[in-house]
């Protein structure tokens, strides 16, 4: 579902698990985050080191991306941003843990939790919705999460 020529936005990256698969692919990947000292060096992979929490501009201007991954982080200001940088045609995959996740441990503050349905209703009217899940996971250990896989309408 994502253009083998798509170029990728890895949004708080962390180790790169996501950049370094898209890029062992021949993607373009964008990774970024506040600590780019556990993403590995990969041709590749463009480092964009930015604190998104900090009340900074959105470190990446107007540039559009061909697909957006987001994994297991969730800062609500950002999602304008976020869903602005994905090219018309292009896909957001997000997956972050959701409400109910306290039970299990960390996160546990509503601030990091996706509420129920959330992930859908970001996407609503500008997205359409390819896959959807809101459950809770076994692997790699207990926890409540949501993912989306949606294509950008306009
Ligand atoms: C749980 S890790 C997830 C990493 C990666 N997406 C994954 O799933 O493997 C969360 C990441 O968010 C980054 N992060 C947390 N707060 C941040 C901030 N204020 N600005 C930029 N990155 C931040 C951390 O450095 C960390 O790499």
């Amino acid at each position: 579902m994502i253009a083998p020529t798509a170029t990728i936005l890895d949004l708080a990256a962390g180790a790169g698990r996501h950049a370094l698969f898209f890029a062992e692919r021949g993607h373009r990947v964008t990774a970024v985050d506040r600590d780019l000292g556990r993403l590995p060096d990969h041709p590749g992979i463009e480092r964009l080191q930015a604190d998104l929490e900090n009340g900074s501009p959105w470190p990446l201007g107007t540039r559009r991306f061909g697909a957006a991954v987001v994994t297991n982080y969730l800062h609500r200001p950002l999602m304008a941003s976020l869903l602005s940088a994905v090219e018309p045609g292009g896909v957001l995959l997000y997956e972050t843990f959701m409400e109910g996740n306290e039970r299990f441990g960390k996160p546990s503050r509503p601030a990091f939790l996706l509420k129920d349905g959330e992930l859908l209703e970001l996407v609503r009217g500008a997205y359409s919705v390819t896959a959807y899940e809101a459950r809770q996971m076994s692997e790699p250990r207990p926890a409540m999460v949501q993912r989306i896989a949606a294509r950008r309408l306009r």
